[in-house]
């Protein structure tokens, strides 16, 4: 039975809810008056990433695999007509999907074009996809908007061809959401794990007095979007702030380039690290320049970052420094 809650509204689920995004997502929906239904594997971590809401009354969890019928059924079951699905569950590592392609192509596009066609099929309202800058390969100009990403684009992993495949399909079908997330920072990114974002492991280290390790000559660079800019979208996409989902693709990003030289020189000094940098042989796979145009996404919903990179580094470094006083 669909798990509408006290407000009489549809429920959202959150697939890879106890990710980085996956999280914040449930907790802005939960703290709006939504029913949520969360699945994840926890194969990307544990339980820690829902510590915020997990007994909240609105949530409920489904610990399963999107790869596997069983827990998609029930899912959708808790679903219902009318419900919204967010769809973030995936591998979220470029590196790992290079060294594990098949493995890629199954959970990021595969499954998720599955769930998008049993979300149309079942009557929900709508599906958001968690896209990514990736989609665009190494663009010959930048900032890319979102037609720069055609069926000619060279992708430089199974990661983001995996991605262009789902979003072509979603934004074309006339159901549905395709957000081309750039590269999203905030607090509880977890350090940890070998394949976490730049800025988790910069900060990480400089808490730790470590030379941050820049990866060729840190002339590349990122368009570094906060974790609450990104739900953001998620919930305008997906009609939850006014009532009207809008379907497309769309990127999500803020304009603005930072190397990550430039980045790794901002958290130290941030943190009070005087440790040098260090250099290390660039790595396969790794795009020269993303920028993002995001005015498409901008004039569809009124959406604008409003936490840029210095000012979301704070938050960013007081969760890890408060991280670092729990253990
Ligand atoms: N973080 C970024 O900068 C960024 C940028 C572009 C796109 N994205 C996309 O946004 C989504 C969320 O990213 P994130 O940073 O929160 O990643 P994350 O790795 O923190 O979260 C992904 C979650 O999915 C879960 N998961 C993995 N396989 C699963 C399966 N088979 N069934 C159920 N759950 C499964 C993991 O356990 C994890 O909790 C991903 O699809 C990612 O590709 C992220």
């Amino acid at each position: 039975m669909p798990t509408n809650g006290p407000t009489g509204r549809p429920p959202c689920l959150v697939t890879g809810v106890a990710g980085f995004i996956g999280g914040h997502l449930a907790q802005a929906l939960l703290d709006a008056g939504w029913p949520v239904v969360g699945v994840d594997d926890l194969s990307r971590g544990g339980l820690e990433g829902m510590a915020g809401f997990q007994e909240h009354p609105g949530f409920r969890f489904l610990r399963g695999s999107v790869l596997d019928p069983g827990c998609v059924r029930e899912m959708l079951a808790l679903g219902g007509a009318g419900a919204r699905l967010f769809h973030l569950a995936a591998i979220s590592s470029t590196q790992y999907c290079l060294e594990h392609p098949e493995q890629a192509m199954r959970l990021n596009r595969d499954a998720a074009l599955e769930l998008h066609a049993a979300a149309r099929r079942a009557g929900f309202a709508t599906y958001v996809f968690s896209g990514s800058a990736a989609e665009y390969g190494d663009a010959p100009r930048v900032p890319v908007a979102e037609g720069d990403a055609t069926g000619r684009t060279v992708q430089l992993s199974p990661y983001g061809a995996a991605k262009y495949q789902v979003s072509a399909r979603v934004g074309g079908s006339g159901f549905g959401t395709a957000l081309r997330f750039f590269n999203v920072f905030g607090p509880r990114q977890d350090p940890d794990n070998p394949y976490s974002g730049v800025i988790s492991k910069f900060l990480d280290a400089a808490l730790a007095g470590r030379s941050p390790v820049v990866h060729g000559d840190g002339g590349q660079s990122r368009d570094f979007v906060y974790v609450g800019d990104v739900v953001h979208a998620c919930l305008l996409a997906a009609g939850v702030v006014d009532g009207r989902a809008r379907f497309g693709i769309y990127n999500v990003g803020t304009g603005v380039e930072t190397t990550i030289l430039e980045l790794a020189r901002t958290v130290g000094a941030l943190a009070g690290s005087g440790a040098p940098v260090r250099f290390a042989p660039a790595r396969r796979g790794d795009i020269r320049r993303s920028l993002c145009d995001p005015s498409a996404f901008a004039a569809a919903t009124g959406w604008r970052p409003g936490v840029g990179l210095r000012q979301g580094l704070a938050p960013t470094l007081a969760w890890m420094r408060a991280r670092e006083r729990g253990r």
